[in-house]
């Protein structure tokens, strides 16, 4: 027998009464967070390492216990699909990354992926038959931290990136992203790209305190900052550090320090919007009795507004030459990243704010100052986020925390934007397509 379902909080579309379940998510939060688990509670679980294939093994099975069909692409990222009733209907996607940082935590990315999980359980135990399939993502590599580009196999399926130039990316250690994607066993032979969407929703935590501060549950994403990366190399000359006199040095850490402190500098101008870091230092002898000859580091900047990211370009370019100028130093300074600032599409954002809405949740709207793999799927789908806070606004880091109750609130903004659309068009058994077994 069909039982009406309870449509009293139900935004036009969805059936407004169903909810995840919160400890189920929280269950396999914690259960994921064991494969790289650190001693200070965070996941040390970089992209392609055997750790990150554990965790793949892990969630690929929980997918498919959800009766998600599961599916490969060249650069591994993962696709599990659970079928609606149109069968050339585009999918309604979600998902995200479950690789981390160094000393990440948590729930960085994690959370999107299971939160999407939790979706699928969901409608499977109230058995809602959807007009679109409805699918879960697991983006490859988005941290960025091991192989450059960042966001390297959501940029590879929007055709930022070729297979090729993202297989070719070489880690620290010189290990190729291909090699070290084949040695995990997941470079699969689905073409990457050749998918159609219907839309694209991720949840994340927001990676900073502004929801926290102002009491708000639910972030409402709108778009992201710019983004620029930069490999900056300083060379000078190896020399003894006893005989040789302060002024005939030419020491490359003497460079990249001034460096460290101008790009400081340089943000702070560009304040409150511009973001600007230097994260990553290799110091070459690295001995302690040899005057550093050569350095290289990283520089990350950030702005919602590319022309203002121009501007900070061509600042740190000259801040660079001034440098090298100065202390007698050579200076290679080269852009390896750039994603422009983007905006989500109006009909997604509105399905995250109407969902928001129905549920009742404290909400603002805010652009993402985190990289997500929702920019590059922006390109190719109408796409939106959902943002919920995590503890004192911390993330990239083993502290990272978010409450069990916001995680399960946005959870239920994303299944119901994820019905929103999935229930769209030609619905058939009854007016919220839940059927009841
Ligand atoms: C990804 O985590 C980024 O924003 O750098
Ligand atoms: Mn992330
Ligand atoms: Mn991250």
């Amino acid at each position: 027998m069909t039982t009406p379902p309870d449509v009293s909080l139900s935004t036009e579309s969805a059936p407004g009464a169903l909810r995840v379940d919160g400890a189920r998510l929280w269950r396999s939060l914690m259960d994921l967070a064991q494969i790289g688990a650190t001693p200070k509670g965070g996941v040390r679980r970089l992209a392609l390492t055997d750790l990150d294939g554990h965790g793949r093994d892990l969630v690929v099975g929980w997918l498919r216990d959800a009766g998600a069909s599961i599916e490969i692409d060249g650069a591994g990222n993962i696709f599990a699909t659970r079928d609606g009733r149109d069968g050339t209907a585009a999918v309604v996607l979600t998902g995200s990354h479950i690789d981390t940082q160094p000393s990440g935590g948590k729930f960085d990315g994690n959370y999107g992926v299971l939160a999407g999980l939790e979706v699928l359980r969901t409608l499977n135990d109230a058995g809602v038959v959807t007009e679109h399939p409805v699918g879960v993502a697991i983006w490859t590599n988005e941290e960025g931290s091991r192989f450059v580009p960042v966001m390297g196999g959501s940029g590879a399926f929007a055709g930022v990136y070729t297979l090729e130039h993202v297989r070719q990316q070489r880690d620290v250690d010189g290990i190729s992203f291909g090699d070290a994607l084949d040695a995990i066993g997941y470079t699969g032979d689905t073409l990457v790209g050749e998918r159609a969407l219907d839309a694209y929703f991720e949840a994340h935590i927001e990676q900073g305190p502004i929801l926290e501060r102002e009491d708000k549950i639910i972030g409402v994403v709108t778009g992201a900052l710019g983004l620029r990366w930069y490999d900056c190399v300083w060379t000078g000359q190896d020399a003894h550090a006893g005989p040789t006199p302060m002024e005939a040095r030419r020491d490359a850490l003497r460079g990249a320090s001034q460096m460290v402190e101008a790009v400081h500098a340089l943000a702070m101008r560009h304040a409150p919007d511009g973001r600007a870091t230097v994260g990553f230092m290799q110091v070459s002898p690295n001995s302690r009795n040899v005057v550093p000859g050569r350095v290289k580091m990283s520089v990350d900047m950030r702005h919602p507004d590319d022309a203002h990211l121009a501007g900070m370009d061509r600042e740190l370019r000259d801040a660079a030459a001034a440098i090298a100028r100065d202390l007698g130093l050579e200076c290679d300074l080269e852009q390896v990243d750039h994603v422009p600032a983007s905006r989500f599409d109006s009909s997604c954002v509105d399905a995250v704010r109407a969902a928001t809405r129905a549920l009742g949740l404290p909400h603002r709207e805010m652009v993402s100052g985190a990289g997500h793999d929702a920019i590059y799927i922006a390109r190719v789908a109408p796409t939106s986020m959902i943002f919920v806070p995590c503890k004192d606004g911390i993330s990239h880091n083993e502290i990272e925390d978010a409450r069990p109750e916001h995680l399960e609130a946005g959870a239920n903004v994303l299944l119901h934007a994820i019905l929103a659309r999935a229930l769209r068009s030609g619905v058939t058994s009854g007016p919220s397509g839940i059927e009841h077994g």
